[in-house]
């Protein structure tokens, strides 16, 4: 019998040594990262900064794909669905832990049928409105909201979007329905928004800080535990101060490949991930934007998938208790 164990277990060694050594050259072509909304927006922005630094740690060209629809499900059901060959990966949000308990068909597994390659980045949130609204402040935008009731509309970029989130707890916060306005991400949204063609909108930092900067949009408030730093929003309180106790949501990022991709090119590919998120260039461009670059256990696979399933349990109950749903 020990002969015959010894033979399986030199066949596995064998096996093992064979698959790691048939992916040695990866990347061999181009990765692709595929962003599930628009270009232009929060997400786009953190995939096309990580698609820059990866470039050095794999010796290899990134490239950004925008898969954009559904909230970000489209995007993600194409990734779910590619080869696993380490050459189409996804980078995708908060709305990997939403989308199961909004969508009853959704077109995939998210924790079965993904590869977890890290947690990247963490953004706050922000309420801001059209230029011409009638309201300065939190206090002066509630009163408007209730003296509108039913006639406020606010964009997201889609049932299971960050925005679409973020703007499903301020309805409930606040009792007061309003009419969402999809669109493909918050990029083409902010632009009916500076425009006037929308009300109000919740967006991530990372998208909202250039407008707000630039006076092209009002802003009310942040979803950061803590006032945020940035000198444009040091003066916006937190919608928890502002009233809305509890009212507290990080947008975060992560990594993933489809399921079955060998661990030698996850391995890989979460080390690239690494370096590049020590690239000072890379976090400079996010700080600026009040966003922060992940440096805590959650870059370990493991941990990525254990803090999104913690966070579907999270999100799930608030989603149920709203009622919305996508299908
Ligand atoms: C985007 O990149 O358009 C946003 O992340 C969409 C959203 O989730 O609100």
């Amino acid at each position: 019998m020990g002969i015959l164990k010894n033979k399986v277990a030199a066949a596995a060694i064998g096996l093992i040594a064979a698959t790691s050594a048939a992916w040695a050259d990866y990347p061999e072509k181009p990765v692709v990262l595929v962003v599930p909304f628009a270009a232009g927006g929060p997400s786009d922005k953190i995939a096309r900064d990580l698609a820059e630094a990866l470039r050095k740690p794999l010796a290899q060209t990134v490239i950004v794909d925008n898969t954009a629809g559904a909230g970000g499900t489209i995007g993600a059901a194409r990734v779910a669905r590619a080869t696993p060959d380490g050459y189409t990966l996804l980078v995708h949000h908060i709305g990997m832990s939403t989308a199961p308990a909004l969508y009853k068909k959704l077109p995939y597994k998210t924790l079965e049928d993904f590869e977890y390659l890290g947690l990247i980045n963490e953004a706050p949130s922000t309420l801001i409105g059209k230029p011409g609204l009638a309201a300065n402040n939190f206090a002066d935008l509630r009163k408007w909201i209730s003296a509108n009731e039913g006639k406020v509309n606010i964009a997201n970029a889609g049932v299971g979007s960050a925005s679409h989130l973020c703007g499903l707890i301020l309805q409930a916060t606040l009792s007061s329905k309003m009419t969402f306005v999809p669109y493909k991400g918050t990029a083409p949204a902010m632009t009916d928004l500076m425009g006037g063609q929308v009300d109000l909108m919740c967006e991530q930092a990372t998208n909202a800080v250039p407008q707000i900067e630039a006076k092209k949009v009002k802003v009310f408030g942040v979803t950061s535990k803590q006032r945020m730093a940035l000198p444009s929003l040091a003066q916006s309180p937190t919608l928890a101060e502002a009233g809305l106790a509890g009212f507290e949501m990080s947008v975060w990022h992560g990594v993933y490949a489809p399921k079955g991709t060998p661990s030698a090119v996850l391995a890989r590919l979460n080390g690239a991930i690494r370096t590049a998120l020590k690239d000072p260039e890379l976090i400079k461009r996010q700080e600026v934007l009040g966003v922060r670059v992940v440096t805590d256990s959650r870059l370990e696979p493991a941990e990525h998938k254990k803090y999104v399933e913690a966070e579907m349990t999270r999100w799930g109950k608030i989603i149920k208790d709203s009622g919305e749903t996508a299908d």
